[in-house]
């Protein structure tokens, strides 16, 4: 799919939003196929933290749990974790929010082709303006909800804090925050892959680190903030605050879906960031990228799939 920074963050490069100068903007569109197929590929993973949220929020058990009606996906992209909440929570209608309206419209038609259309349903809103109902589409706000989840989306807004307080803000009582942010950078090939220099993941990690700094910094309304999510969490006066980490780990040899997926990662990877690395890494990175090769990403048998994707959590108080 997408570059993936080294810290877990995810990023593209296009026109989407035009707020980049120096190759930062983001077309989220024509990162559609790439956005739901990482999801399919983590949907073990996706399911285990829907089944942990549910145990959060006490939910399906009788007594003190909250009876979850309404959850939010902030940034929702093609829809697969508003799937999988739709699933996990019987009784809930799901939301899928996002900015671009043709991964709105994967949303659907993956929710359809599932059985669960009527009780995912999309709303086009452009954040942070979309949160408080003020987002030029005359849409309004998003209303209330017992779950709000946001996989990989509040770094893409300017004032991270001020928007972990709006999405706090649209909680009920005893409702549940919980944020995608962070976690441990993709792994995929050996140290040495007996071509160029070996470590060459880790220039990779460096470059993008660098390239998703730049991103930031040119956000609208960009404001630097130690990125600390569980205390970020606390001050958007949430309690019970924390996070967990869950692992995709495919051993090599890898399948043809998550050798496609690999291809578009480091697809991204030439397209965002291939001008700071030196002369025999791009080789390299050619190499990988040549289908026709036996050592390309696309065939050779060493490569792999491992990350870690950080949750962090926190509860509304019921008062
Ligand atoms: C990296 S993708 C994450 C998608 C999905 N949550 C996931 O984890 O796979 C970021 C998503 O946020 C959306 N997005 C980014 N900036 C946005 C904004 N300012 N307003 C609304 N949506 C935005 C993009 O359209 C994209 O679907």
């Amino acid at each position: 799919m997408n570059a993936h920074s080294a810290s877990g963050h995810e990023h593209g490069h296009g026109h989407g939003h035009g707020h980049g100068h120096h190759g930062t903007d983001i077309d989220w569109e024509t990162m559609a196929t790439e956005l739901e197929n990482k999801a399919d590929l983590q949907l073990p993973v996706s399911r285990e933290t829907a089944a942990r949220l549910r145990k959060l929020l006490g939910a399906g058990s009788t007594g003190s749990g909250t009876a979850v009606r309404r959850i939010l996906d902030i940034g929702s992209g093609p829809g697969v974790m508003s799937c999988v909440f739709a699933e996990t929570f019987a009784d809930a209608e799901v939301v899928a929010v996002d900015g671009t309206p043709a991964l709105l419209d994967r949303a659907l038609a993956r929710a359809e082709r599932l059985g669960l259309g009527g009780r995912v349903v999309v709303r086009h809103a452009e954040l942070p303006e979309g949160l408080t109902g003020d987002d030029g589409h005359g849409e309004g706000g998003l209303g209330t909800a017992d779950l709000v989840w946001s996989s990989k989306a509040v770094h893409h807004l300017g004032d991270q804090q001020g928007t972990l307080d709006a999405l706090a803000g649209v909680l009920r009582p005893g409702g549940v925050l919980a944020v995608a942010e962070g976690g441990v950078p993709m792994r995929f090939l050996p140290r040495d892959i007996g071509i160029g220099a070996p470590g060459i993941q880790a220039r990779f990690d460096a470059a993008q680190e660098s390239w998703f700094t730049a991103m930031r910094s040119e956000l609208p309304g960009s404001i630097a903030v130690i990125e600390d999510w569980p205390a970020m969490l606390g001050r958007a006066g949430l309690t019970g605050v924390g996070s967990f980490t869950s692992f995709l780990d495919l051993p090599a040899p890898l399948d043809d879906a998550a050798r496609a997926f690999l291809y578009a990662h480091l697809t991204r990877v030439r397209e965002t960031v291939s001008e700071s690395l030196d002369a025999e890494d791009r080789r390299t990175l050619d190499v990988l990228l040549d289908p026709e090769d036996a050592a390309g990403i696309l065939r050779r048998p060493d490569a792999f799939l491992l990350f870690g994707t950080t949750v962090s959590t926190g509860v509304r108080p019921r008062r």
